[in-house]
C-alpha cells in the first residue's frame, strides 16, 4: 500500500520493515509449524522453564495432554527465573483510577506473591483448592493470583462489578471456601463498597468462606469484622518469608474462569499449567510481539481471560513490564490512554476492538495530542473490526508505523488462534487473519462439511492446541488427535475464509440477523452502516416482532445528530451494498450502546428491547443506563 489511499475490505498492508526487521516471529516460521506437525509446539513449550522436562507434545489418552509427563510451577515461571537476569527491572506497573501509581521489581513481586503463598497456605489453602478472588484491578490480585500458582491452588476470578448472585453461584459452583476482596474501590470519583456484596455471596452460599480484604479505600468507611482477614496484617505476619513452588503436571489446572455469557449462560472454563502458559507465551511472544523489558499493557480488566494471558500471564512469563490500569479511559478526560502510553512509553498495547470505535467517536485529537512513538505493535480482540476502525487504530494511534493484529479467540481457547503474524504476514483491514502457525481452521456448514472458499459458514478448528481447556482436550481425545478423524471444535462464530485462508468474521451465530431468507452475520450489517459519514458505532439487532426485520441502534460522531435524513441515507448505503433485502425495519439513534465491562455489545439485549421484551439483569453491563434511555427513545419512534 502506498500513498494517501485509505485502505479498505480486501486490500493488503505490509508490516512497515521497521517493525518486521527486529519481529520475533520471522519468516519461515509458518513452513516450520507445518512441516512438523503438533510437534512444532515444542517452540512454545521451550519458552518455559521446567522442573521436569516433558515426554511428549502431545499424548492422546482420556483427554490431549500437552506436554505429558512435564512438571513446572506457572509463579516461577513468571517470577523466580527472571530474578538472575531483570530483578530490578519493573515487572508490574499499575496506575489507580485517583492518579496514584505503585511500581514492582520483579524482586519487589517476588517478595509478595511469596508473602502471599506463606499467608494463604497458612489459613489453609493447598494445591487443588480453589480461590475466589473478587477485586477491582490492583495489584494485590495479581500478587494473589501468582500466589495460588505458586502453590498449585487454582485461582477463580470474579469480575470486581458483578453482584452478590453472580459471586454466590461462582462461590458454590467451583466449592471454593477462599475469597480474596477489597473493603471497595473508586469508580468515577465515587467510592464504590465492595465487602458488603462479598459478605452477602458468602451468606447465600451453604458452605463456609473465608474472606482476605485488600484495603483499598483510603479511610475506614467500610467496618472489618472479625471474621474478616486483612491482607496487610496477613502479609506483615509472613514477611521475608518464602515458599517453594509447587510443581505441578502440566496437565493440571492452572485455574478456572467463567465465560463473559454475552450470548449464552456464563460457564465454567478450566485451563491447564503446561498448554495454556505455553500457548500464551507463545502467542504473547510471536503474534503481540511482546518482549523482555517492553512495557506491555493490556487495556482489559483482569477478570477476563484476555486479562489472565496477557495482563498477566504472558508478559510475566515473558520477562516484560505489565502495565496495569483500574480507570476508566475516559477519566478524568478522553485522552487518559494516550497519556499513560505517553508516560509510560509503552511498546505494544492491546485493546477491545470496540474501545476502538469509542475512541473514534471521541475524536482524533486526543490520540494526536499525545507523543506515541514509543508504541511498536497494537492489537484488537472481542469483536468483528470494521476497516475503517482499523483505519483509524492504525493512522491516529500507530502512526502508520505500527501493525495492528486482530486476534479472534475465546474464554476456552486459552489464547490467540487467529491473527496475522505481524512480522510476517500483510494485514488486511477487516479481516483477523489466517490461522496461527500451528492451528487449522475451517468454515464449515450445519453438518460440519466445509463451505466454498468465500462462502459464510460456522467457524471451526480442525486441529487441537496447546491453550484448549480441559474439556475441550477431553473431547479432541480418541480422534487422531483431533487432526484428521473428524474432530472439529465449531466454535459459535460466523465467519467467510478466503482462497489465502484469511478469516473475516461476522459475528456471534445466536446474534444472527435474519431477514426474509437472507441471514446477515450482524458485523456484516453493522459495518456498512459504519461506512456511512458521521455514524460511530452500530448494532444490528432482528426483531419477530416487527415481522423479521432488522432493527439498527446507531450512534453518531461528535457533532452529528441523527434526523431521518441520515435514516435514508443508510438505508440506501446499506441496501447498496449489501442489496435489496438488507432493509432496516427500524434505525433508532442512541448516544451508546450497551456494553458489558469487556467491551462486547449486548445484542442480546437490543433484541428484547426491539420485542418489547423483558431484557432482565443488566449488571453484567458497564453503561447500565443507556438501556433506560434506548427503551425510550425507541417507544417514541
Ligand atoms: O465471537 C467471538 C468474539 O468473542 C468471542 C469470545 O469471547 P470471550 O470468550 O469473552 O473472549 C474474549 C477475548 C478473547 C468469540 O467467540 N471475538 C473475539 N475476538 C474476536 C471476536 N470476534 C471477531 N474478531 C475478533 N478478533
Amino acid at each position: 500500500m502506498r500513498g494517501d489511499h485509505t485502505p479498505g475490505r480486501g486490500d493488503e498492508v505490509s508490516p512497515p520493515h521497521s517493525f518486521t526487521d527486529d519481529a520475533n516471529a520471522a519468516a519461515g516460521v509458518r513452513e516450520a509449524f507445518a512441516e512438523e506437525g503438533l510437534d512444532a509446539w515444542s517452540r512454545a513449550a521451550d519458552l518455559l522453564a521446567w522442573d521436569r522436562p516433558y515426554e511428549t507434545v502431545v499424548r492422546d489418552g482420556d483427554r490431549l495432554e500437552w506436554f505429558a509427563g512435564g512438571r513446572l510451577n506457572a509463579s516461577h515461571n513468571c517470577l523466580d527465573r527472571h530474578l538472575d537476569e531483570r530483578k530490578s527491572h519493573v515487572a508490574l506497573r499499575w496506575e489507580g483510577t485517583g492518579g496514584e501509581s505503585r511500581v514492582y521489581t520483579y524482586l519487589d513481586l517476588h517478595h509478595e506473591v511469596n508473602e502471599a503463598a506463606a499467608a494463604l497456605r497458612d489459613i489453609g489453602v493447598e494445591a487443588g483448592d480453589v480461590v475466589t478472588c473478587y477485586a477491582p484491578v490492583i495489584p494485590e490480585l495479581v500478587v494473589t493470583m501468582l500466589a495460588c500458582a505458586r502453590l498449585g491452588a487454582l485461582h477463580n476470578v470474579v469480575f470486581a462489578g458483578f453482584s452478590a448472585d453472580e459471586l454466590a453461584t461462582r462461590l458454590r459452583r467451583t466449592e471454593s471456601s477462599y475469597l480474596v476482596t477489597c473493603d471497595g474501590y473508586y469508580r468515577r470519583g465515587n467510592a464504590v463498597t465492595q465487602l458488603t456484596t462479598a459478605d452477602n455471596a458468602r451468606m447465600a452460599v451453604d458452605h463456609d468462606v473465608d474472606p482476605v480484604v485488600v484495603e483499598r479505600l483510603d479511610d475506614d468507611a467500610v467496618y472489618l469484622g472479625d471474621d474478616h482477614r486483612r491482607y496487610a496484617d496477613l502479609l506483615d505476619d509472613h514477611r521475608g518469608e518464602t515458599v517453594e513452588p509447587v510443581a505441578r503436571d502440566a496437565t493440571d489446572p492452572l485455574f478456572v474462569i467463567y465465560t463473559s455469557g454475552t450470548t449464552g449462560e456464563p460457564s465454567r472454563v478450566t485451563h491447564t499449567t503446561g498448554g495454556y502458559l505455553a500457548h500464551v507465551a507463545w502467542t504473547g511472544r510471536a503474534v503481540l510481539d511482546i518482549e523482555p523489558f517492553d512495557t506491555h499493557w493490556c487495556a482489559a480488566d483482569a477478570a477476563w481471560i484476555t486479562g489472565h494471558s496477557y495482563m498477566v500471564y504472558a508478559p510475566l512469563a515473558l520477562g516484560a513490564t505489565t502495565l496495569l490500569y483500574e480507570g476508566a479511559p475516559d477519566q478524568p478526560e478522553k485522552d487518559r490512554l494516550w497519556e499513560l502510553v505517553e508516560r509510560h512509553r509503552v511498546d505494544t498495547f492491546y485493546t477491545a476492538s470496540t474501545a476502538v470505535r469509542s475512541f473514534m467517536k471521541w475524536g482524533a485529537d486526543h490520540p494526536d495530542s499525545h507523543d506515541l512513538s514509543s508504541l511498536r505493535l497494537l492489537g484488537m480482540v472481542g469483536e468483528p473490526t470494521d476497516p475503517e476502525a482499523w483505519n483509524w487504530y492504525w493512522g491516529h494511534v500507530g502512526g502508520k508505523e505500527c501493525p495492528v493484529v486482530d486476534t479472534w479467540w475465546q474464554t476456552e481457547t486459552g489464547g490467540i488462534l487467529v491473527s496475522t503474524l505481524p512480522g510476517v504476514d500483510p494485514m488486511r483491514p477487516g479481516s483477523a487473519g489466517p490461522a496461527v502457525p500451528g492451528v487449522d481452521v475451517a468454515v464449515v456448514d450445519r453438518e460440519g462439511e466445509p463451505v466454498a472458499d468465500g462462502d459464510p459458514g460456522h467457524l471451526a478448528v480442525t486441529t487441537p492446541w496447546p491453550g484448549m481447556s480441559r474439556s475441550l482436550a477431553r473431547e479432541a481425545a480418541g480422534t487422531d488427535n483431533g487432526a484428521d478423524d473428524g474432530w472439529l471444535y465449531v466454535t459459535g462464530d460466523r465467519a467467510v475464509r478466503d482462497g489465502d485462508g484469511y478469516v473475516t468474521f461476522l459475528g456471534r451465530e445466536d446474534d444472527t440477523v435474519t431477514v426474509g431468507n437472507t441471514a446477515f452475520g450482524p458485523a456484516t450489517l453493522e459495518s456498512a452502516v459504519i461506512e456511512v459519514d458521521a455514524i460511530a458505532e452500530a448494532a444490528v439487532v432482528e426483531s419477530s416482532e416487527q415481522g423479521g426485520t432488522a432493527v439498527a441502534y446507531v450512534c453518531t460522531e461528535r457533532d452529528h445528530g441523527g434526523d431521518d435524513d441520515l435514516r435514508e441515507e443508510i438505508g440506501e448505503h446499506v441496501g447498496e451494498r449489501l442489496g435489496p433485502t438488507a432493509r432496516f425495519g427500524e434505525i433508532v439513534f442512541t448516544p451508546e450502546l450497551p456494553k458489558t465491562h469487556s467491551g462486547k455489545i449486548m445484542r442480546r439485549l437490543l433484541g428484547a428491547i426491539a420485542d418489547s421484551e423483558e431484557y432482565g439483569d443488566t449488571s453484567a453491563l458497564r453503561n447500565p443506563e443507556i438501556v433506560g434511555e434506548i427503551e425510550t427513545v425507541a417507544n417514541d419512534e
